[in-house]
């Protein structure tokens, strides 16, 4: 039977009151500490009572390293930091909703990091473009430094750490960010890893330590926490690039992603159905679909196509961003066939933090 887009569903062991996901999106409002705070509870708060069934945070940092990004990110990396999410799980779970935990190693995307002087790369390869405005100011990207042996290990239980956090803070999963240019990213793509070790080469080979830590973390968690990976082809400052290998080589990702022990796969792209891959026909939440691993897809979704791409999915969740940014009560308004709110990017003006948007959200009120 056709699985209704505000149906209940079960999703990678999690009974979810429906398919929408707010999708992660990071908003720089923690503490300089790197702690959550009361101004994130609110912000969360509303996406649950908003009607969305499970929402995804923004990218956390899992390490006292070379994880953090961004200034006034928030972290995973310390006691005080695990205790600050207490509030905010609390706040999403008696609204109804679950909460999984991102986490994020900037790799060379770094903008500002309190505990290491130099981003660590898979090797010197800065990105693309420059860095974003939406996340505090910065001219050009810094040098990086490449990851020697023992910078892979200590990725890798840093990773562990962060996740070590997650489950005793009390979230339901962690989703471990391989999309957008970040660290895991980096390592995935032939822009940055231009290895000549047993770490660089073709698909196979470039994918060897993001299932090392998969294969880590699926011994670490306990029963029931799930275990999530967002995978994309373009970064942050490049819509544009491409695997060399093809539909075929993410085939097998996927599917090495699973056997690893993944939960779930969270598939990000511009346009959720463009086919995406080098000589490949279909789109990469699609390979996702047909391998009949659980899959979210984002990209592009809102209120004049939802139900078309939930019943394009039927199993999947659907992540909204920009749909969510400007109205968290998407969820709410479109089962009544109510319009939702349209985004306007001043809300994100200088920056995209909690404080601009809700002096923005005061000053526009109807
Ligand atoms: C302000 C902002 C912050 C974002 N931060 C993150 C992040 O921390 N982690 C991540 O995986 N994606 C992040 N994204 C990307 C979104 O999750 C999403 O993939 C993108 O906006 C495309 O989906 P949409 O068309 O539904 O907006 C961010 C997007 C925006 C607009």
């Amino acid at each position: 039977m056709f699985n209704s887009e505000f149906s209940s569903t079960e999703f990678a062991g999690m009974k979810l009151h429906n398919r929408f996901a707010l999708a992660p999106m990071t908003r720089v409002s923690a503490e300089a500490n790197g702690r959550a705070n009361a101004r994130m509870v609110e912000h969360y708060k509303r996406y649950a009572e908003g009607g969305f069934a499970l929402l995804i945070t923004e990218g956390i940092y899992p390490d006292q390293a070379a994880s953090q990004g961004y200034e006034n990110q928030p972290g995973l990396a310390d006691a005080l930091q695990v205790e600050s999410w207490l509030p905010i799980i609390r706040a999403v779970h008696d609204s109804g909703a679950k909460i999984i935990a991102q986490l994020m190693h900037a790799g060379a995307q770094v903008q500002y990091n309190s505990f290491d002087q130099q981003p660590l790369g898979v090797t010197e390869q800065q990105p693309k473009g420059a860095p974003l405005g939406l996340y505090g100011t910065q001219e050009s990207w810094h040098d990086v430094k490449a990851m020697d042996e023992s910078d892979f290990e200590r990725v890798l239980n840093g990773f562990l750490h962060g996740i070590r956090g997650a489950v005793e803070a009390g979230f339901d999963g962690v989703e471990l960010h391989g999309a957008n240019g970040y660290l895991l990213n980096e390592i995935l793509s032939t822009h940055f890893n231009t290895r000549e070790d047993k770490w660089g080469g073709d698909m196979q080979r470039r994918a060897q330590f993001v299932l090392e830590i998969v294969k880590a973390a699926r011994e670490m968690v306990p029963n029931g926490f799930v275990l999530g990976m967002r995978l994309s082809q373009i970064t942050i400052t490049d819509q544009d690039y491409q695997w060399p290998e093809g539909e075929e080589s993410f085939n097998w990702l996927v599917q090495a992603l699973a056997d690893a022990g993944i939960d779930y796969i969270h598939t990000t792209d511009t346009e959720v159905n463009t086919p995406a891959l080098k000589g490949g026909v279909r789109s990469l939440a699609e390979v996702v679909r047909d391998a009949g691993i659980p899959l979210i897809v984002n990209g592009g979704i809102d209120d004049t196509n939802y139900a078309k791409v939930a019943a394009h999915y039927p199993e999947s969740l659907l992540a909204l961003g920009k749909a969510a940014l400007a109205d968290p009560q998407f969820v709410n308004k479109v089962k009544e066939g109510d319009k939702p709110d349209a985004l306007d990017f001043a809300m994100l003006q200088p920056i995209a933090n909690i404080e601009n948007e809700m002096r923005w959200r005061a000053e526009n009120k109807d």
